[in-house]
């Protein structure tokens, strides 16, 4: 049988933190964090967050004033995630990204880290992020590794997460502003992927 997506993620769970560590210092994830406006206060959504590799970053950022969402479609990646950052203040979901049910308000940003290309619906998912940022919000799309070699590294791995892409700036471009979302910064270069956009006034 082949797996879901859900299915995919949720085998991984136990040994995720194993197999995909990132090398990189903690300052490569706070000007993440930075890019996406993430201040003390502020309500973030870490859409795709699997275990929970960002959580530290942006309770660093948000303090105890402010929220995080942690949304994923794997309730095993979740459970990991709850495990390690029982906080009042970050608040696990299990959600598709295109409904992020229970995603309460509007919220000041929404960041997919490495998670972007496994949506199916790639366009209901900013459909739905259009709907919950606020005016001026931001919507950041990053990965550690160019747009090219996160496809290239994708198609060598097992379905579904073969069949997983990274749309090309046209593309992207095309949704994002076609649902309100302008391009305010992007970079594809020196094994580094961002994608900013912010909701129109
Ligand atoms: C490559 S992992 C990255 C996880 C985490 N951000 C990290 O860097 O360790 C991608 C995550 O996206 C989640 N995901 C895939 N499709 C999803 C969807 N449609 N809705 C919500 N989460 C999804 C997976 O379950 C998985 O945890």
């Amino acid at each position: 049988m082949m797996k879901t997506t859900r299915e995919y993620f949720n085998s991984y769970a136990d040994r995720w933190d194993e197999v995909n560590r990132y090398d990189e210092p903690p300052e490569e994830f706070r000007k993440l964090v930075d890019l996406a406006g993430a201040g003390l206060g502020s309500c973030i959504v870490d859409l795709g967050c699997g275990t929970g590799v960002f959580i530290p970053f942006l309770l660093d950022a948000v303090g105890g004033t402010g929220t995080i969402y942690a949304v994923d479609i794997a309730e095993k990646m979740l459970a990991r995630l709850k495990s390690r950052y029982d906080f009042k203040n970050v608040i696990p979901i299990a959600a598709q990204a295109g409904d992020m049910e229970g995603v309460g308000g509007k919220v000041d940003a929404i960041i997919c880290f490495s998670s972007f290309p496994h949506f199916d619906d790639k366009a209901a998912v900013i459909k739905k992020v259009a709907r919950i940022l606020r005016s001026g919000g931001r919507f950041l799309i990053a990965h550690f590794s160019t747009r090219e070699e996160i496809n290239e590294f994708h198609s060598r791995q097992d379905y579904p997460v073969c069949n997983h892409y990274l749309p090309d700036l046209g593309e992207m471009k095309a949704l994002l502003e076609g649902r309100g979302l302008s391009i305010i910064h992007y970079r594809n270069k020196d094994g580094r992927y961002e994608l900013l956009s912010s909701k129109r006034e």
